[in-house]
């Protein structure tokens, strides 16, 4: 049988299905494989099952003369350089739908948590320094009947405006082209930027990280934001300017954070974003839920056996 990489354990039993159609090396530690110890395995092989933190460029392909697919658990792929796998004949799946609600759900989660101040209310308490109620304690703002601006209407942005409607909010997006049934359906509007990011009181960030969407939020967009505002990065680290970002949240330019992406990922224990109480971070957990992750897990393997046996591939990114 042929090789496939698996680049780490995924949970439920979906490697066993690869192991039907592949002979299947993977990676036994509980950490991400390192990038010399993939490219020795990938010589010989005609599959990768890969993780998000898993680089696959050009150089790493050119190593892999017999690769025929690359299977990303994942919906983002910007780990992945598409236009060396279309050269080279390489499809590539990724595991959209399966995680929309569970990424919508830390959307929601982080604009609750960073507006609301849970990280200052969690460490105030274990710190032991909650006396007694304060008519004054811990005041933010409020979620319901405020406004709420989506960058990036694709299915998590969708899935925020759903749970949106609860909220009684106004809500406006960006995305590349018209949503006209969420605007019929949902009430969201879509508007430029600019507007967006000036009357927005929490900002989400949804859009795929691309060339087109690195550091999309900088400090020319931080300054246009209200001082009352509250940024929620859900996509990918690098679509916000970390620099930027820390310094808007430092001297007031917006109010506070919650990121569930950063740039550097990890980010470092010592790293200066860290020492604001403004500044929620989670580690990447958008997807983390035992449902979704087993979902993701069994779609790549769907879509790696598929194209292994010269089946339509359940989820092929467009363009490879
Ligand atoms: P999607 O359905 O492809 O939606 C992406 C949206 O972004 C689309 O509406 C697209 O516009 C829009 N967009 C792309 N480039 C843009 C630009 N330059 N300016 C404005 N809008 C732009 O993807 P999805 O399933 O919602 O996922 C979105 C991203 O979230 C993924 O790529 C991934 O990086 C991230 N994500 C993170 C987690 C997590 O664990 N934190 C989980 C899931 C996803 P059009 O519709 O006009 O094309
Ligand atoms: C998670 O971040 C994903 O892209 O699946
Ligand atoms: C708060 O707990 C209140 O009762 O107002």
């Amino acid at each position: 049988m042929s090789k496939v990489v698996v680049t780490r354990r995924p949970p439920g039993n979906a490697i066993e299905r690869v192991r039907q159609v592949a002979d299947v090396w993977m990676w036994p530690e509980n950490r991400a494989i390192p990038a010399e110890v993939l490219a020795a395995e990938v010589v010989d092989a005609v599959g990768v099952y890969s993780m998000l933190t898993d680089t696959i460029d050009g150089t790493l392909l050119d190593m892999a003369p017999g690769l025929q697919v690359v299977s990303n658990m994942a919906v983002g792929v910007d780990n992945i350089d598409l236009a060396a796998c279309a050269d080279r004949g390489i499809a590539v799946g990724h595991t959209p739908d399966v995680l929309t609600d569970s990424t919508a759900d830390i959307a929601w989660l982080l604009v609750m948590a960073s507006t609301r101040r849970m990280q200052e209310g969690i460490d105030l308490v274990r710190a032991g320094e909650w006396k007694q109620w304060d008519p004054e304690g811990l005041l933010g703002h409020d979620v319901s009947r405020s406004t709420l601006g989506i960058i990036g209407m694709g299915r998590v942005g969708q899935a925020i405006v759903m749970r949106a409607l609860g909220f009684d909010m106004d809500v406006m997006y960006t995305a590349r082209s018209a949503k006209p049934t969420v605007e019929t359906h949902l009430g969201a509007r879509r508007v430029p930027l600019d507007q967006l990011l000036a009357t927005s009181d929490h900002v989400v960030v949804a859009v795929p990280l691309t060339s087109g969407t690195h550091q999309l939020i900088g400090e020319r967009e931080l300054a246009m934001m209200k001082p009352t505002a509250n940024l929620v990065n859900i996509a990918r680290g690098p679509v916000v300017d970390t620099e930027a970002l820390y310094e808007a949240l430092s001297n007031g330019t917006i109010r506070c954070a919650g990121l569930d992406v950063t740039d550097p990922e990890p980010l470092p224990p010592d790293h200066k974003l860290l020492t604001l109480k403004n500044c929620t971070v989670i580690p990447h957990t958008g997807s983390s839920t035992w449902r979704t992750r087993t979902a993701m897990a069994d779609l790549a393997a769907d879509n790696l056996i598929a194209a292994l046996t010269g089946e339509p591939m359940p989820h092929r990114v467009p363009g490879t």
